[in-house]
């Protein structure tokens, strides 16, 4: 056995450690229960008395050393390894990372809901164009160029295209669709005209620059305003799914006579008065009346014939009673914070 052989194998080996697990082996090696030097020392007891002398020293020593190494090693590795629960690990009950799923934002919510109680009533749902002509939007609703009722729109206009007669302009209601809606069918109608509205103004906590309404216009041989009110009051009814106090204002609109406003009393601050209702403690939803003669002539209508009422209902408005919401910007500020919450 060349003890000088081992030694110095195992001291290049011991210099050449790399980690924890390679000094185990080493360990193992030479000192485990069959290791080399363990084996060494086991044969002693068969070396004459001049070698065990010679020898025993130096397998001994070596020994020493060797174990006296591999504890300080041991003791370098432990500590560069991080603490255990400080190593990097993985929990693989851990749920997995969600796709955040989005809903209809409130307007178009109270808008489907809406339409949904209309239809219920009789109602149909249609459509206009955002964009639309100075005849549509003004003139054929017996607002003429001159007219004072224009200033209570401030408009949007649009760069008129060449070949178009008209001007063009960002629809300041949804009113023109009665128009559109009568030219091409004959009553007796029922309609409904979702859709967004336009107007040129500061805004505050009641009022954008863009907004939903609700046209709605019935047309029959004999309609009331009797009519008109148990239309809207079952309506509001509906929607809020408990009895709400309305009254109407005597009012002045161009294309309907008489016309009135239609005030709900407000539920943000239950009629005490409050930022939404300009502290009146009613809030105007909207407009009506009777559709005026020169309404049905434009739509080449005999007002002869023919009865109805109209009415546009601001659905933000809605939107805000019915979620006690007091500022209608938030519902354009595209804040996630207001957003999520419905
Ligand atoms: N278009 C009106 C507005 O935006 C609201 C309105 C009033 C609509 C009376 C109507 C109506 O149909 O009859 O101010």
């Amino acid at each position: 056995m060349d003890i000088q052989e081992i030694k110095n194998r195992a001291e290049r080996e011991i210099k050449s450690v790399q980690n924890i697990e390679e000094l185990k082996k080493i360990s193992q090696k030479y000192l485990g229960k069959k290791g080399e030097i363990t084996l060494v020392l086991r044969s002693l007891k068969d070396w004459s008395e001049q070698e065990k002398k010679k020898n025993g020293k130096i397998v001994n020593q070596f020994k020493k050393k060797l174990l006296n190494d591999i504890r300080e090693l041991e003791k370098k590795f432990q500590q560069e390894m991080p603490k255990d629960d400080t190593k990097e690990w993985i929990d693989i009950t851990l749920p997995g990372k969600k796709n955040l799923i989005g809903h209809l934002h409130p307007i178009t919510q109270v808008k489907r809901e809406v339409e949904d109680i209309f239809e219920r009533l009789g109602f149909s749902v249609v459509e206009g164009p955002e964009i639309e002509t100075e005849k549509y939007n003004f003139d054929a609703l017996n607002i003429p160029k001159d007219h004072p009722a224009r200033d209570a729109w401030d408009t949007f206009w649009l760069k008129k295209p060449e070949k178009e007669k008209d001007r063009l302009l960002l629809r300041t209601h949804t009113s023109p669709v009665q128009i559109r809606y009568m030219e091409k069918h004959n009553p007796p109608l029922r309609i409904v005209a979702p859709g967004r509205a336009f107007r040129y103004e500061a805004t505050d906590a009641s009022h954008e620059i863009n907004f939903y309404q609700i046209e709605g216009l019935m047309v029959d041989k004999e309609v009331s305003v009797a009519n008109f009110k148990a239309i809207i009051g079952r309506f509001l009814e509906m929607f809020f799914k408990k009895s709400v106090k309305i009254r109407l204002r005597p009012s002045y609109f161009p294309f309907t006579e008489p016309s009135f406003e239609i005030d709900m009393s407000c539920l943000v601050c239950g009629g005490k008065g409050c930022s939404v209702c300009s502290q009146r403690g009613w809030l105007e939803m909207g407009g009506a009346g009777m559709v005026h003669p020169e309404v049905f002539k434009s739509a080449k209508l005999n007002p002869k014939n023919w009865q109805g009422f109209a009415f546009g209902l601001g659905l933000d408005r809605l939107t805000m009673m019915k979620y006690k919401i007091d500022d209608v910007r938030l519902l354009y500020s595209g804040d996630l914070r207001f957003l999520k919450q419905f």
